[in-house]
């Protein structure tokens, strides 16, 4: 990510002038957890604690506002996390309690409380609502995001840590990413030689996904379209968690009503069409009978099936991990590298003071800078850091479940 911002930065043109920037804000798979804002629905059991359930909530303070069925989903507007603070602000509370049509759910909006529940009590709240969508998308649900709390909970997020997303695998596509960017920058230079506009949150968007098919499924990615196909299932999958639905809403209805098993249907469709494209790639590799042996070079498919003994993984676990892999770090990234161009380009003075960092780490006669160059910018770093607080990737999390009450 930092090479892409890098290389937009260098690049001798300045495109401010040349090239017509269209950045469009596209919508966020936000299933991973937040860094301002942490949701945490309470599931409510239908046995004589339920009374008891009843009664704590009530202890919660709750604003005023709550209308039959809807409860208080009429005061969330388009962006949620920017009602649910004002809602916090308002009533001067960093633990609200909102009913969210038939969910009763509990706004954490202070880092301190965060804290507790993230760090302190992680383990109570490390579970996310049952969802049919999720269950059907992620295979059970068995990826990282969304499994429920337990034995292989713990076992994927050791595998994800120690084999996947480890410092020394992360550098091992180090060639990878500079390739990828030098594709980015050529195509930025024709459009900008032909004058015409370059979509750049599309063109990010294609370079974080096409990294992350490098890192899933090796350099021959882009063969049969591979790139293509990954990312119009990121964005399929994508569309069915955003947004409004009725199951997060109304679980149950959500079930039985005909417009959820619409949507039901919608994501085994989708599924379907994982399967395939995945189930293809897992055949070749296990066909081409290639090992990993440690090898930190090894892409992910290859990693996780020589890992599938070890862990205990079936084929199903290890589709589930590839497909979130996919989720979390293609928006996560292109949107991150979107807002920081966004803000330097209202900001002249910024963006000509990081350029004159970037440039004079460029090595006389090379045109790109290296990883190891990019370590050596403060400013950058500065940059960075500024865009992910003014613009965090993931601005609410995906609820947290408790249903222990
Ligand atoms: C600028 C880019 C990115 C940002 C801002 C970002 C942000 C986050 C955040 C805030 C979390 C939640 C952390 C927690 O649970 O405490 C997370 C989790 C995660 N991220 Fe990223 N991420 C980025 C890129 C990536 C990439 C490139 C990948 C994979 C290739 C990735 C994979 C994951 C996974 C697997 C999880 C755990 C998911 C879960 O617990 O639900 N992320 N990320």
């Amino acid at each position: 990510m930092l090479e892409m911002l890098v290389a937009l930065l260098t690049d001798g043109i300045n495109y401010q002038k040349h090239v017509g920037i269209t950045v469009s804000h596209t919508l966020l798979l936000t299933k991973i957890l937040c860094t301002l804002m942490l949701l945490v629905a309470i599931g409510r059991c239908v046995t004589k604690s339920a009374t008891r359930a009843s009664k704590l909530l009530d202890k919660l303070p709750s604003p005023p506002g709550r209308l039959p069925v809807i409860g208080h989903a009429h005061l969330i507007g388009s962006l949620p996390h920017i009602s649910l603070r004002d809602l916090a602000t308002k009533h001067g509370s960093n633990l609200i309690l909102l009913h969210l049509g038939a969910v009763p759910t509990l706004i954490v909006s202070s880092s301190r409380a965060a804290q507790a529940i993230l760090r302190t009590h992680d383990h109570i709240f490390a579970s996310r609502p049952y969802s049919v969508v999720c269950d059907i998308l992620f295979y059970g649900p068995s990826d990282i995001g969304f499994t429920p709390y337990g034995e292989y909970w713990r076992q994927v997020r050791k595998m994800v840590t120690m084999h996947l997303l480890s410092t020394k695998k992360v550098r091992s596509y180090r060639l990878a990413r500079q390739r990828e960017v030098q594709l980015v920058m050529a195509r930025i230079a024709d459009v900008a030689m032909a004058h015409t506009a370059v979509d750049l949150s599309e063109l990010l968007n294609y370079f974080s996904n096409d990294m992350i098919c490098h890192a899933v499924c090796g350099k021959l990615f882009r063969q049969e379209g591979y790139n293509i196909l990954f990312r119009q299932l990121t964005e399929a999958n994508s569309v069915l968690m955003s947004g409004f639905n009725l199951e997060s809403y109304f679980p149950r209805m959500a079930r039985m009503a005909a417009i959820g098993r619409l949507f039901y249907a919608k994501a085994h469709h989708i599924n379907n069409r994982w399967n395939q494209l995945l189930d293809k790639l897992i055949d070749d590799r296990t066909s081409s009978n290639t090992s990993y042996n440690g090898d930190e070079e090894s892409d992910f498919i290859g990693t996780l099936l020589s890992l599938k003994h070890e862990y205990n993984f079936t084929i199903d676990n290890i589709k589930a991990i590839l497909v979130d892999m996919f989720g979390a770090g293609t928006d996560t990234s292109s949107i991150v590298m979107e807002y920081a161009m966004v803000e330097l380009m209202q900001k002249p003075q910024l963006m000509a003071k990081l350029q004159t960092e970037v440039r004079s780490m460029v090595p006389k006669g090379e045109e790109m800078v290296s990883e190891e160059h990019v370590g050596r910018m403060p400013f950058l770093e500065a940059v960075v850091k500024e865009t992910l607080r003014l613009h965090p990737a993931a601005p609410s999390s995906a609820p947290s479940l408790h249903g222990g009450l």
